[in-house]
């Protein structure tokens, strides 16, 4: 079985309930029929029946909870929670009402409030727009300051000795774009919590760079590598029980040969399946080449850090997107 066919069994074994806040786009309601039908979640769907039905004529919406902000009268509740989540930022109780009857807000409130245990939202909207109501109302996990994302990377085939489990995690490549130190150890907490969680693996965590251990200096130019090395003083300090070492070059942290050599002693240096990179430029290309050039399939991203479970799809998504990020979620709940 496909590690995306386990993680939607284990799914439908949680039986969470997952809100998606697009109801007015066919791949969300064809998304939303096939989950409920399928048993991996059970999904509240934002819209009302008459735009269900006019975007998608031909699909059953039967199982699935439909709720309109504009009519529900959980509307005003929820005006409530997020006045007092966002007063001190300036937000009146006349702005909390309108602003809960937009549906990513309403959807996130939902969350907020614990009707949901989940939140899948972005097929017509923004990234900064889905997850602002989240940054602003669900806000992060404990001991963790920063939201971000990571990519669930699974291999054609097991057949390759860098990544002999044939899955790997690779973050930030989506939300933070330019991370600070303190920043890049919570991604690296957070990705190796969504690796065991998601993706099933033991973590080995890699911080990577061009530099190993001091091999390269850039103290004059971007200051990237002390950046990468206080990360991980950071996130060791953070979480000693975690395997997490750097800096690596990429063949430092998979090449056990190249490891030995440039970072002896380290029990993560070639061995790793968790990569940390730099900034979003560096995680953003790594993770296209190795779906480009390498094969492998991109799940994600799989937003983290987060108090409570919150993913923004793509807008290019197709129903099997959706779908498989509704069983992310639904495990991210557990
Ligand atoms: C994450 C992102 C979406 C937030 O954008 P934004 O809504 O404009 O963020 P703002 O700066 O207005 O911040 C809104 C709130 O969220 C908080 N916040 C923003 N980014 C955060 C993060 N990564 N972690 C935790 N909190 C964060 C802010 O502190 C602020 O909180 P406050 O209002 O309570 O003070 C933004 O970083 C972004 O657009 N990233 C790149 C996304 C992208 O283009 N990706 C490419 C797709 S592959």
């Amino acid at each position: 079985m496909s590690l995306l066919d386990e993680i939607k069994v284990k799914a439908a074994s949680l039986k969470k309930t997952i809100v998606l806040c697009e109801g007015e786009d066919k791949r969300v309601v064809e998304a939303a029929a096939r989950i409920t039908r399928e048993g991996i979640a059970k999904i509240v769907l934002i819209g009302n029946e008459a735009e269900c039905k006019k975007v998608a004529p031909h699909v059953d919406l039967a199982g699935i909870t439909l709720i309109d902000p504009l009519t529900s009268d959980k509307t005003e509740k929820y005006a409530q929670i997020l006045y007092e989540a966002r007063k001190a930022k300036g937000m009146t109780e006349e702005q909390a009402k309108e602003q809960a009857k937009d549906r990513t807000m309403f959807g996130a409130l939902m969350l907020k409030a614990g009707d949901v245990d989940g939140y899948v939202s972005g097929a017509c909207h923004s990234t900064a727009n889905t997850l602002r109501p989240g940054l602003q109302v669900v806000k992060t996990a404990p001991g963790i300051k920063t939201v971000s994302s990571c990519f669930i990377m699974i291999a054609p085939d097991k057949s390759n000795p860098y990544n002999p489990d044939g899955v790997a995690v690779f973050a930030d490549c989506a939300i933070n774009i330019e991370p600070t130190a303190e920043q890049l150890a919570d991604i690296a907490i957070t990705s190796a919590k969504t690796a065991k969680a998601i993706a099933g693996i033991e973590p080995k965590v890699a911080m990577l760079s061009f530099s190993t251990k001091g091999s390269g200096n850039d103290d004059k130019f971007t200051q990237s590598v002390p950046k990468v090395q206080e990360a991980t003083r950071l996130a060791k300090e953070a979480a000693p029980e975690l395997a997490l070492d750097g800096e690596f070059q990429f063949d430092a942290a998979v090449a056990p040969e190249v490891g030995q050599l440039k970072a002896p002693g380290s029990s993560v240096a070639g061995h790793a399946n968790v990569f940390v990179f730099p900034n979003i430029n560096a995680g953003n290309i790594g993770y296209k080449i190795a779906q480009r050039f390498g094969g492998y399939m991109a799940i994600g991203p799989v937003c983290q850090g987060f108090a409570k479970p919150l993913n923004d799809l793509s807008r290019g998504c197709n129903v099997e997107d959706i779908v498989a990020t509704v069983a992310v979620t639904a495990l991210q709940a557990e």
